[in-house]
């Protein structure tokens, strides 16, 4: 049996969970011996020195210097020694490692969605590798939340208008739970979700394929990916002219060139002028577009042109 079903604790898979429950062990069987002990003596007492006759009179003894020392010193010595155990524990958890993997948390009335931002990619569950720290910089958009893995000890509250910060190191592969642990409104108990570790080979290829796309319908997705690699900074949907044309009524038409070529406006087009913006560029504009080759995964392409497609023309 080991330590977490003695104590009735859901498994440790994280790198702090042993630490915080042999804590939490040390200081419930303290307070076991503590109470048994403290009770133990007063019922003894009570029986010991109980009246016994009209004559008993109470002891002469009041007070005993050696043991109030002794009763005093030992508790001391004991609280100090949670005390630092449970600070270290505590700043262990408190401070990210340096080569932590950075992921965006943002929590709302009721669900969590999670953005890596090297990568481009956002979900609704929260893939890790495992045996790499991942640090979670937290916000809400609504009310406050909080965020809570049982089997890695760690809670956090994620607060509307600041950043909270958390991390974890997950020691295996594995699906866990992820729970609002702070009462959010209606649907607060249903605010759940999970938590995979992966190894460093499925996780490569989680980010790879484009990542938890989620259950979003795809022009939904491509609607999010436009704002998050900057398309609307350039491209307006309502027709108004812009650093770059309009998404109003571009799908299906043929677009003219300033080489005086023209091309129907279709997928491959929308895919080329993506990844090579130079190639074909619309009368009437200069070429001012970044490439996004390597930038932008497949999936996310597909999604981007479903979103353009979707546009009211
Ligand atoms: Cu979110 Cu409770």
């Amino acid at each position: 049996m080991n330590l977490q079903d003695l104590i009735g604790m859901p498994n440790a898979a994280s790198t702090v969970a042993q630490d915080v429950d042999e804590l939490y062990l040390f200081i419930l069987v303290l307070s076991v011996i503590s109470f048994v002990g403290i009770i133990g003596f007063m019922l003894w007492y009570v029986v010991k020195y109980r009246q016994q006759s009209e004559n008993d009179k109470t002891s002469p003894m009041h007070h005993n210097t050696q043991l109030e020392i002794w009763w005093s010193v030992i508790p001391s010595v004991l609280l100090v020694v949670i005390f630092i155990w449970g600070f270290r524990g505590w700043m262990d958890m408190q401070v990210p490692p340096d080569d932590s993997m950075e992921i965006r948390v943002t929590a709302r009335q009721w669900s969590w969605q999670f953005d890596y931002p090297r990568d481009g990619i956002v979900s609704d569950k929260l893939v890790v590798p495992a045996n790499k720290p991942i640090k979670l910089i937290m916000s809400a958009s609504d009310v406050i939340h909080s965020f809570y893995v049982p089997e890695f000890r760690v809670k956090k509250d994620v607060l509307p208008g600041r950043y909270s910060v958390v991390w974890f190191e997950a020691l295996e592969p594995g699906t866990y739970n992820v729970f609002c642990t702070e009462y959010c409104g209606k649907d607060h108990s249903r605010m759940i979700t999970r938590v995979e570790v992966l190894s460093d080979d499925d996780y490569q290829q989680w980010i790879d394929s484009g990542g938890g796309l989620g259950d979003l319908p795809m022009h939904e997705l491509g609607a999010i990916f436009f704002q998050r690699y900057g398309c609307n900074q350039c491209h307006s949907i309502d027709g108004a002219a812009n650093t770059g044309p309009t998404f109003q009524g571009l799908w299906g038409r043929d677009e003219q060139f300033t080489d005086g070529s023209s091309a129907p406006v279709d997928e491959n087009y929308i895919r080329e002028s993506i990844l090579y913006p130079g190639n074909k560029v619309v009368k009437g504009y200069q070429n001012k577009m970044p490439s996004f080759k390597g930038k932008i995964k497949d999936k996310q392409l597909d999604a981007i042109i479903e979103y353009i497609k979707s546009i009211e023309q």
